[in-house]
């Protein structure tokens, strides 16, 4: 155990303790935003009327997509520096319970980033464009592949969630050895 007098890794122990902190809630705002979105209001979205729904897309959900970039960036910058911090990529071995346990939570958090960046939130995105040309170009009615978009918006999004709460369970496992 670290004493007060142990200056260095008093130090060592603060900046583990912070990297530890700024990792766990960029992940709760990350996994938090997404439980919100994929099991609440993107449900609700399918029952408002079409105007309303694309109001919402156009004026709340670019945010919203903007939002789960910079919280899932965080959350892997953090996680990177945290697991640097505490010992480097050699912990990622395949000799431990706590090796496998952290081993396969990044690797389930490097796929549920790459859903998230480059499926999820393009085609949200996509979503939010096929309303803006309807806008501009005066019409009422989406194009005939608006439902399919969000559909595949959805389902890579509940995806992305799923990959995450795996992630969850396995980080938290690695903090009991
Ligand atoms: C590349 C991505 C990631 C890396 C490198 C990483 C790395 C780490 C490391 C080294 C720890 C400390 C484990 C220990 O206690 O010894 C940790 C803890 C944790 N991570 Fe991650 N992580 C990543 C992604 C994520 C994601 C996506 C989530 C959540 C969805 C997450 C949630 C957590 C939680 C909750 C803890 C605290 C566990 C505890 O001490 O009880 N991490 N992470």
């Amino acid at each position: 155990m670290a004493t007060l007098d142990d200056g260095g890794r008093l130090r060592e122990l603060l900046l583990t303790w912070l990297l530890a902190w700024l990792h766990v809630v960029s992940a709760i705002g990350w996994l938090g935003g997404g439980i919100l979105f994929a099991f609440v209001v993107g449900p609700a979205l399918a029952k408002l009327s079409p105007a309303s729904s694309g109001e919402f897309l156009v004026k709340v959900v670019p945010g919203v997509a903007r939002f789960f970039q910079v919280f899932a960036g965080l959350t892997i910058l953090f996680g990177a520096l945290l697991l640097y911090n505490m010992g480097g990529f050699g912990l990622l071995t395949l000799s431990s319970f706590y090796g496998v346990d952290l081993t396969v939570g990044v690797s389930l958090a490097i796929i549920a980033f790459l859903v998230s960046e480059f499926l999820a939130v393009p085609l949200q995105l996509k979503a939010v464009r096929m309303i803006r040309e309807m806008l501009a170009s005066g019409g009422h009615e989406p194009p005939a592949d608006f439902p399919r978009a969000v559909l595949h918006a959805r389902i890579t999004a509940t995806l992305a969630v799923v990959l995450l709460l795996a992630t969850s369970v396995t980080m938290v496992g690695a903090g009991f050895y």
